[in-house]
């Protein structure tokens, strides 16, 4: 067979098929496979995975994460194949049934939903939330916010929508949707059994509660477009499990999110006066210690940041055996807090490649 051209349909559905087959050596005659994919795309533009296929695909492509430090787990991705949807109401329901399949009671599960991909004749569906569940933020007429400023203009959209905000600072946002052919989104209030959530509470300090902190289990990234032997499929949303510090030391520390180390360190009676006091490293330690304590009590799965380095160097090890680099974004893989103290610190990673597939990739526009 002629090679085909590297960044065409053609040239990528032949590049995943054969490492489909490389990787899983039992699943059937390659060569059989490569003529068929090729018919398909001659005779329809594009062509249809396997079931198998996609599994494989959204299973690599978190494996190919190059910033995502949790990637040892990559072959327990759950993948949910409901490609035949793409209207935002059934789109909607089936991403309540993720959540829920996804939070498992607190034992949570990482899973992948695959909706109808992108084709021949014009854009799939997509999911306008960055995340199945995030909270609103609402900018005040005064210019203060309330909630997570990170999602203003989702919260902004959704109120043009006609979705009426309480204004509270933890609410949790309608999820947005947008059909195949469809020009606006459609909004879907969040069923209670979709959200499971844990209130803050700090192991020693009582008046931690009173803060009124908390966050949800799930993070359910759906804003990016997984890519799989150049079929797109703009609406995947998937999850895995938080790692303590993504909100102990980013969601609730960050001075552009809740920016909760000020009021922390004045209920621990530090002194704020001079940043020589390291007032906001310890003020970020008893935060982070709230969350993970948190999360334990309330029986949710979350890793800790020594626990999850080090599990990551067992995935590049591992990988490492198998013939295969690990890429990875060092920025994205150091934790936040503590890094010198986490083996992901003290070493540089096999570089980022762009072009990797599959792959989740941000949405462009
Ligand atoms: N950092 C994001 C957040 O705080 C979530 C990103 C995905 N995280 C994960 N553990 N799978 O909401």
């Amino acid at each position: 067979m002629v090679e085909p051209e590297a960044g065409s349909l053609v040239g990528q559905a032949v590049a995943f098929v054969r490492q489909y087959h490389r990787e899983q050596p039992a699943a059937g005659d390659e060569a059989v496979r490569v003529r068929q994919v090729l018919a398909e795309i001659e005779r329809t533009g594009s062509y249809r995975h396997t079931p198998q296929e996609l599994a494989f695909g959204a299973r690599v492509a978190w494996r190919n994460a190059a910033r995502c430090i949790g990637r040892l787990y990559w072959r327990s991705l759950v993948v949910r194949d409901l490609r035949h949807l793409d209207g935002p109401e059934e789109i909607a329901r089936e991403c309540f049934e993720h959540l829920r399949l996804a939070g498992n009671g607190g034992r949570i599960r990482p899973v992948v939903s695959v909706f109808a991909p992108d084709g021949p004749d014009g854009p799939g569906p997509r999911i306008e939330n960055p995340q199945l569940i995030r909270y609103a933020g609402h900018r005040q007429p005064d210019g203060g916010r309330i909630g997570d400023p990170a999602t203003a203009e989702l919260t902004d959209l959704a109120r043009d929508l006609g979705w009426k905000g309480g204004q509270e600072p933890f609410e949790v946002l309608p999820l947005l949707v947008t059909g195949r052919g469809e020009l606006r989104p459609r909004w879907y209030e969040l069923p209670e059994d979709t959200t499971l959530e844990v209130e803050l509470r700090h192991p020693e300090h009582a008046w931690f509660a009173e803060l009124g902190l908390r966050w949800y289990a799930v993070p359910a990234i759906s804003d990016m477009v997984l890519e799989i032997g150049g079929v797109r499929y703009p609406a995947a949303p998937f999850n895995g499990w938080y790692m303590g510090t993504e909100i102990g030391a980013r969601n609730l520390a960050d001075a552009d999110r809740y920016d909760q180390l000020p009021v922390i360190a004045e209920h621990l009676g530090l002194d704020t006066s001079s940043e020589r006091t390291l007032w906001r490293d310890r003020a970020l330690i008893e935060l982070n210690l709230a969350v993970l304590h948190s999360f334990q009590e309330a029986g949710v799965t979350m890793a800790d940041h020594h626990t999850e380095s080090d599990r990551f160097l067992r995935h590049i090890a591992q990988e490492a055996r198998l013939g295969r680099p690990t890429p990875a974004d060092w920025s994205w893989i150091v934790p936040p807090v503590s890094g010198g103290l986490t083996p992901v610190y003290h070493r540089y990673y096999d570089p980022v490649d762009p072009e990797l597939r599959p792959a989740f990739l941000p949405r462009t526009g």
